[in-house]
């Protein structure tokens, strides 16, 4: 029998000033005027997407003591875009990253369920577990909580949220004119949750929305990280957006799922990724290169440098040859806040490697960080585009995509007008939306009461 031909979806993700735009594009709009996230989040219901996707900073990117301003400078607070956003849109999923640990399971829940009832059911979380100590220093419960201790502190986070959402039935408000009842059940809302992270009590404030509970995102990448999405996560957001890396991800989440009672389309995998579109191949690779360019100036390579090397490197020339001497080991000093930095995780095997790149095809420091960081995803036609995306979700090395364009606003427009038809025409993408809440777009079954790994 041969294999059912698989739905892809596609989310946007509003992209801001970040390494995988260019800011300095003479066509590239603010990253914080409401006016911009209006645009990419109507372009993107237009499409039909599922969802648009908002990431989470939650401290400033510090490089040698001073704000990078390459780099993500402010992003508005998730919560007030996204309900703001519910107001503009009528069917697109509301997808908002919050981490579990420097928040508190009532304010979140509060905040999703009623995000979930402003917008329909059309609301999202990406639980994630927020980065390091710097990060941290920003709230009252500061810094920093070890690995297991985070991830632990996200699934009892994740179980009480679910105990909030689930203490409304939802059948309790009958509004009785007539007879004068409000509420058919005098009792709802009670919620009693002692675990070691939490000692909580009492009533939740917000009846049940839409959706139950919001859909559940997850983005991290260890092996707790993805036992955790496996156990609990309606959605991954990753990195792996290759093909080979994908289906890899792929099969070892999915794999997973089995331990938890969970079948194999209770979790989508939704790489982030890029795309360049052109009129013909060399067209679109030839724009590649310019915006790699344009992303990666000389003082971004020399900064990309430090945060492998956590040295100052201000005084070499991106032109010129990496240096000889070796990565500095141990706290990172020089960038802070990077998650590049905590992706190299043993520097001086990534510059040996980046030596040995270099070398090869005599690259200087700013070719090589082209090279080596964030190149493009899908470049080429539009046809191209559609093919390869569509090559990526049958062959099971993801579920769909999260789009980040690299131009805000508009960055998604030539996307939606071009190879959003074409993946209609070959019937792998939707062209009128079928559902009402989010849970629908992404075909998840309604809410059902499961229990997160312990
Ligand atoms: C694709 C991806 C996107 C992420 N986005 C965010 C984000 O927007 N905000 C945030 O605080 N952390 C984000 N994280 C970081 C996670 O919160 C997590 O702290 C980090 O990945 C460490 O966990 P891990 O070791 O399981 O990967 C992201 C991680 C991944 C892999």
């Amino acid at each position: 029998m041969s294999k059912p031909v698989k739905q892809i979806h596609l989310a946007a993700h509003f992209p801001g000033v970040n390494n995988t735009t260019v800011w300095s594009d003479p066509a590239a709009g603010s990253h914080i005027d409401f006016s911009s996230f209006v645009h990419l989040a109507q372009t993107a219901e237009r499409a039909k997407f599922d969802f648009l996707f908002l990431a989470e900073g939650l401290r400033l990117r510090e490089q040698n003591g001073e704000i990078y301003d390459l780099d993500v400078v402010g992003r508005p607070d998730t919560f007030t875009v996204l309900a703001a956003l519910a107001a503009v849109t009528d069917r697109l999923g509301l997808a908002g990253t919050i981490n579990s640990t420097f928040n508190e399971p009532y304010e979140v829940a509060r905040q999703f369920a009623s995000l979930d009832h402003l917008s329909a059911g059309r609301a999202a979380w990406n639980v994630v577990t927020s980065w390091d100590a710097f990060t941290g220093e920003n709230f009252r419960r500061g810094g920093f909580l070890a690995q297991e201790d985070r991830y632990q502190r996200a699934r009892q986070f994740l179980t009480a949220a679910w105990e909030l959402f689930d203490s409304w039935r939802g059948d309790e408000i009958v509004a009785d004119k007539e007879n004068g009842v409000f509420l058919r059940d005098p009792n709802p809302g009670r919620f009693d949750h002692h675990v070691s992270e939490f000692d909580i009590s009492g009533r939740f404030d917000v009846p049940r929305s839409p959706q139950g509970r919001p859909v559940i995102f997850q983005a991290g990448d260890s092996e707790a990280g993805r036992e955790f999405a496996a156990s609990a996560a309606d959605a991954i957001f990753t990195r792996h957006g290759t093909l080979e890396a994908g289906r890899a991800f792929y099969a070892d989440v999915k794999g997973r799922l089995s331990r938890y009672g969970r079948s194999h389309d209770e979790l989508k995998i939704l790489p982030g990724v890029t795309f360049v579109l052109g009129d013909t191949d060399a067209d679109a690779q030839e724009k590649a290169q310019l915006i790699r360019r344009q992303q990666v100036s000389g003082q971004t390579a020399i900064r990309r440098l430090e945060q492998v090397w956590n040295r100052d490197l201000s005084a070499y020339d991106p032109d010129g040859r990496l240096p000889e001497v070796d990565p500095l080991v141990g706290e990172h000093t020089v960038a802070r806040g990077w998650a590049s930095v905590r992706m190299h995780r043993d520097p001086v095997a990534v510059a040996a490697e980046w030596r040995a790149l270099a070398e090869a095809g005599n690259l200087s420091i700013r070719e090589l960080v082209i090279e080596t960081t964030g190149r493009q995803t899908f470049v080429g036609t539009p046809d191209q585009v559609a093919e390869k995306l569509n090559e990526f979700v049958q062959t099971d090395a993801a579920d769909g995509f999260i789009l980040a364009p690299h131009l805000t606003p508009g960055g998604l427009d030539e996307f939606a007008d071009t190879v959003v038809p074409l993946l209609q025409e070959r019937g792998v993408f939707r062209s009128e939306y079928e559902g009402e809440t989010l849970r629908d777009h992404l075909g998840l079954a309604p809410v059902r009461r499961a229990a997160v790994a312990s």
